[in-house]
Formats: C-alpha cells, sequence, structure tokens
C-alpha cells in the first residue's frame, strides 16, 4: 500500500473514532440520575457463571444471596434470573464480547453478579474478540469501579473509584495497525466521563465522612488526557470545600502502597482505567490476594458486581472445580446487597466472611482436595450468618487483633 493511502486509511478510522465518542458524550449529557431501588416493585437480580470456575463459585453466591433475601423473595420484591451464555465458547461462536441475546437478558435485570469470564488475546485458540468484562462496562454503562480494601489490623481502609468506560480502555480493541512496523493505540477522557467519576468519589468521600481523596494520574507526561482528568478533579474538588484532597503520580503511588507511614492516610482513591486496574490488583495483593476483594461496577440504571481474580481454568482441567475460593464473589454479593438498599443485610455477611475467611477459620480453603470445597465453605458462612452471635463474635476477633 502506498504511503498516502495508508495514511488516508488510518486518518478515516480516526475520524470514525471521534464521531462514535461525540456521540457517546451526547448520550453521557442527556443520561438520567441513578436509578432508585426502593422504588421498583422487584428488583431483578441477574446471576451470570461466566467461564472455568465461575460458574461454580457464582452459583455459591447464589445460594448466600437467597438464604438472605428468602423472605424478600416470597414477598415479591426480589427475584433472580440466571443468564447462561457468557462462556468464552459461545462468544467465540458468536464472534461477539457478548452475544445479542445475551446483552438483551442482561438488560431485564436491574444488578447483575457475574463470575471471571476468559479474555482471549493474539495467539489463543479463540477468536481475538473483546474482553467480557470490558464490552458490559462500556454496553450498561457501568462507569464506576468500586473496589474496597481494608486491612483493619495496619489501618488500611482504602476505597478505589477506577473510571470504567474510558482511558486506555474505551477503544482498546480499535487501535490502527498503520502497516506492519506501526501500531497505534488510543486513549480517551472526556470531560463527562471524568467528571461522573470524580463526583462519585468526591460523593463517596462526604457521605462516609473519610473526607479525604487522591487524584491518580500521570499528568506530567500524559499530558493531555491525563491533563484533563486532573483538571476536572480540581474544579469537582471546589464542590466539596469540605474534602481534603491531593494528587499524586501513578509510579509513585505505586511504591507509596507499601510504604506503612505513608499508606493509612489514602482513603477514597479515584483514578483513570488502566491505573486503576493496576493499582487495585497491587492493594488487593496487600489485603491477602487478589480473590479476597469484590469488585462493583455501577452505573446509573444498571450495576454489576464481579470478584477480581480470573476464570482459572488450570483448576478445571486438573478436576479441581468444587475447591475454588467463592471467598471474592460472595465480598461482591454483599457489595450487591448494600447496593440495592440491604445494608443491614450486607454488613453481617462481610462480617461473616471476616470470621471464616479471616479469623476463626473452622474450614480453609486450599484450592485442592487438602481444604474444603467451595459449598462446604458457602455452608459455613451460612450457619455463621444464622448465629445471633454473629457481631460479638465478629467484635471479639477484632478487639483481640487491635491488642
Ligand atoms: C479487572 C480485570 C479486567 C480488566 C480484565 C479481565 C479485562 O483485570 O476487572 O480488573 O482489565 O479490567
Ligand atoms: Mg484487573
Amino acid at each position: 500500500m502506498k504511503r498516502e493511502e495508508m495514511i488516508q486509511r488510518a486518518k478515516e478510522h480516526f475520524g470514525k473514532l471521534i464521531e462514535e465518542q461525540l456521540e457517546r458524550i451526547e448520550r453521557m449529557k442527556s443520561q438520567q440520575d441513578f436509578i432508585d431501588y426502593n422504588k421498583l416493585p422487584t428488583i431483578v437480580i441477574g446471576i451470570v457463571g461466566g467461564d472455568g470456575i465461575g460458574p461454580y463459585i457464582t452459583s455459591q453466591a447464589q445460594r448466600v444471596l437467597e438464604f438472605l433475601l428468602q423472605d424478600e423473595v416470597k414477598a415479591g420484591k426480589v427475584t433472580f434470573k440466571v443468564i447462561d451464555g457468557l462462556t468464552i465458547e459461545n462468544r467465540a461462536r458468536h464472534n461477539k464480547a457478548i452475544p445479542d441475546d445475551v446483552l438483551e437478558q442482561l438488560k431485564q435485570c436491574h444488578v447483575i453478579l457475574k463470575g471471571p469470564t476468559t479474555t482471549p488475546r493474539a495467539g489463543d485458540p479463540w477468536p481475538n474478540i473483546e474482553s467480557a468484562n470490558v464490552a458490559m462496562r462500556k454496553e450498561l454503562d457501568l462507569f464506576a469501579n468500586v473496589r474496597p480494601v481494608k486491612i483493619p489490623q495496619e489501618g488500611i481502609n482504602w476505597t478505589f473509584f477506577r473510571e470504567n468506560t474510558e482511558g486506555a480502555y474505551a477503544v482498546g480493541n480499535k487501535g490502527i495497525h498503520v502497516n506492519e512496523d506501526l501500531a497505534i493505540d488510543f486513549t480517551i477522557t472526556t470531560y463527562e466521563g471524568s467528571y461522573r467519576i470524580l463526583k462519585a468519589a468526591f460523593d463517596y468521600a462526604r457521605k462516609t465522612g473519610l473526607n479525604r481523596v487522591t487524584v491518580v494520574t500521570k499528568a506530567n507526561v500524559v499530558k493531555t488526557t491525563d491533563g484533563k482528568f486532573l483538571e476536572v478533579a480540581r474544579e469537582v474538588a471546589k464542590e466539596y470545600p469540605e474534602v481534603e484532597w491531593d494528587d499524586w503520580y501513578i509510579d509513585i503511588m505505586t511504591a507509596k502502597l507499601l510504604d506503612p507511614k505513608r499508606r493509612t492516610q489514602f482513603k477514597v482513591i479515584v483514578l483513570p482505567n488502566l491505573y486503576g486496574d493496576i493499582l487495585t490488583d497491587e492493594a488487593a495483593e496487600l489485603q491477602g490476594g487478589v480473590g479476597t476483594a469484590g469488585s462493583a461496577n455501577i452505573g446509573k440504571r444498571y450495576a454489576m458486581f464481579e470478584a477480581i481474580h480470573g476464570s482459572a481454568p488450570r483448576m478445571v482441567e486438573e478436576g479441581r472445580t468444587q475447591y475454588a475460593d467463592p471467598s471474592s464473589i460472595i465480598r461482591a454479593a454483599g457489595m450487591l446487597l448494600e447496593h440495592i438498599g440491604y445494608g443491614d443485610k450486607a454488613k453481617k455477611l462481610d462480617m461473616a466472611l471476616d470470621i471464616c475467611g479471616t479469623y476463626e477459620k473452622k474450614l480453609v480453603i486450599t484450592g485442592r482436595d487438602t481444604g474444603a470445597t467451595g459449598a462446604q465453605f458457602a455452608d459455613y458462612v451460612m450457619e455463621t450468618l444464622s448465629d445471633e452471635n454473629l457481631e460479638n463474635r465478629w467484635a471479639e476477633y477484632t478487639n483481640l487483633l487491635k491488642d
């Protein structure tokens, strides 16, 4: 291909991306406010198993949810909808990140609990389709990826607000191979997209009384897009005079999460998509592993809750599926409960998970037949939830840890 032709083709592609984003901005501008779950006659909870260990651990989380919501289900206030078809086989068959009929079913739910899904890359046996996670976040406009990390005995209480629809992920599957030597990807930051995630973080800091927000970018180098994110942060911060805020660059922030003197000062942390992806894995690892953290993907109309680990295909191949740890997805189920207005049940579930997974550990999951199965662990969590003494038991453990 001639050089002019190559450039022309790339320009046209770039033009299309700009058009798509301008349209997206219009959609964001015309969006309604957050849905009010109190006003719904019935809340529909979608259960999506995903791949690998996903269907197994998700069904354990569903059991716990059904246990906690039994009265609401009987009264018709809550209903469950199991959605199959988000498996890698089915996605590959349709050559789509989310097959149309699956997307339609997702849109019939209010909130979704989702197991991990395989994300193909070039060279895999699957077509190199977009990640189902990323597609769902974009399709349902789940712009706030909220990831709490708590290590009480070390004074750590972080809540990450990762922007979930823009940055390097927005058109991550729409870069340009100009020719065999030159590959170009794009990163996108919009005023509307930055404003809504920053506002969500500052709102949370105010609502919880934490009153501290840390904004993370690399605005000294990535001047245009990260620069914009930081500029919008300055604007939003003015609306919250009582909330203290500061800004850090992602490299030093990654280091400071390891600094015991500094890290306890961070509370609410808000950051663009890719930095959020990386920093939240680091934070979860400090808490005890990526398998211990839950993740909420919140939009104005829909919300999706998931484990932050992958689908562990090796466990399935080696016949160890039933030994997979459902803790992370059960944590995510707790976030779902909190989000739809069952904060008390969510709090109890958190306590039960702390007792079963961190403090008492009557059953231990090792991922192999040397430990408990996920179903046994879910039983243990439900047994603990039934204990009238749950709160005292939890308080005892946390006090023990303080001494
Ligand atoms: C996450 C995951 C996803 C991401 C992958 C599976 C596409 O790592 O939820 O953090 O990069 O966002
Ligand atoms: Mg990640």
